[in-house]
């Protein structure tokens, strides 16, 4: 079978820093309450970049790292859960900007699991068709879906974007094994955002009762916690590998006190998973190309590694890879 490999990583998040102390003034919180339950210090806010505009930022980074011309892109595919527009769709957007003519561009909408669901769609079509070499975007301004007046909410999520280059390769390196799920009866009790208006003449009842995020945190907490885990060692047991093998779990950027839950059931050091959520807050599905364009940057990724990837968020969805660079 043909291999995908990973050639490099981009980013980019709004320059705008809101720190903790910055939403004492806006909601009734603490510094503090939020770092003891969540890890979290400071997020980007947008303040007026788009969802296109961080997510062709992070592309034009990551094609720069990867060493590729826009014309040598045949596939783009987004994830995002707070689009600028429905249509165009955000990739088709980024692909105009990018001037990536040869490129076919959709959107996936998978919540906090986007990225890795992306990954997971773009390498089975460079598998599977005559695409060889795609950018995979994560990109949120989810601060347009977030309500302002809802202390646990709001505190939580942060705007970004992360971008790869993936193409087809002969060796056995890349993506070595993928899982990739979705429970739709536990996510609409649990966490839902988005709800569009049905203005039309022939409408009976014209309210929206689920613009911004609604969350019941602790069930998604729950669910959570043993997600992860199960995520890896599905993930190890497909690809044959021991943990001690994996250098790096990069999970979803949620809670510190996830990965701390996590780490402990898996009975690995929490040194193992990267976290990197301090700065940036729930970014959805940028949270993990942004940990790994920034692991890339620190030199912290070398050729051989391997590293697995975990992600779970609105959908229910949640979804893993297992990539050796
Ligand atoms: N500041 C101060 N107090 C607060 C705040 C706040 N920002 N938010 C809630 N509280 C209060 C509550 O009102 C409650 O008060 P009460 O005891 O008087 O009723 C108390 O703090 C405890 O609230 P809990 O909700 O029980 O706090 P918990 O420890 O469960 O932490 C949190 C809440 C951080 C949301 C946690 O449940 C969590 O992280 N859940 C998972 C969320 C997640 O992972 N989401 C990501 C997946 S989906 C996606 O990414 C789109």
């Amino acid at each position: 079978m043909k291999g995908v490999k990973v050639v490099g990583f981009g980013h980019y998040c709004p320059d705008n820093i809101v720190s903790n102390k910055d939403l004492e003034s806006i909601v009734e919180t603490t510094d503090e309450w939020i770092v003891k339950r969540t890890g979290i210090k400071e997020r980007r806010i947008s303040s007026g970049e788009g969802t296109v505009e961080l997510a062709y930022k992070a592309a034009l980074s990551a094609l720069k790292n990867s060493n590729c011309d826009k014309d040598d892109i045949d596939l783009i595919v987004v994830a995002t859960t707070s689009p600028d527009k429905i249509m165009p769709s955000t990739a088709c957007s980024v692909q105009g900007l990018l001037g990536c003519n040869n490129a076919a561009a959709f959107d996936i909408s998978a919540a906090c699991s986007g990225f890795i669901y992306s990954l997971i769609v773009a390498s089975s079509l460079i598998r599977g068709t005559d695409k060889k070499r795609a950018l995979v975007i994560g990109s949120e301004v989810l601060s347009r879906i977030i309500d302002w007046s809802d202390r646990s909410t709001c505190v939580l999520f942060g705007d970004g974007a992360g971008a790869a280059v993936i193409e087809i390769s002969n060796d056995e390196e890349g993506i070595i094994s993928t899982c990739f799920s979705s429970d739709g009866s536990l996510g609409k009790k649990s966490l839902v955002a988005g709800e569009l208006e049905l203005n039309t003449p022939f409408a009976k009842d014209k309210k929206l009762e689920k613009r911004y995020i609604e969350m019941k945190g602790a069930e998604v907490y729950k669910f959570a916690v043993s997600i992860i885990p199960q995520i890896v060692n599905e993930l190890l047991e497909k690809s044959n590998e021991d943990i001690k093998n994996i250098k790096y779990i990069v999970p979803h950027q949620a809670n510190s006190r996830i990965i701390d839950d996590a780490a402990r059931r898996l009975k690995v050091d929490k040194d193992k998973f990267y976290i990197n959520l301090d700065k940036y807050g729930n970014t959805s599905s940028a949270s993990i190309p942004v940990a790994l364009s920034e692991m890339f940057e620190k030199g912290l990724i070398k050729r051989g590694d391997k590293i697995i990837l975990a992600a779970f968020g609105g959908g229910l969805t949640w979804a893993g890879t297992l990539i050796k660079f």
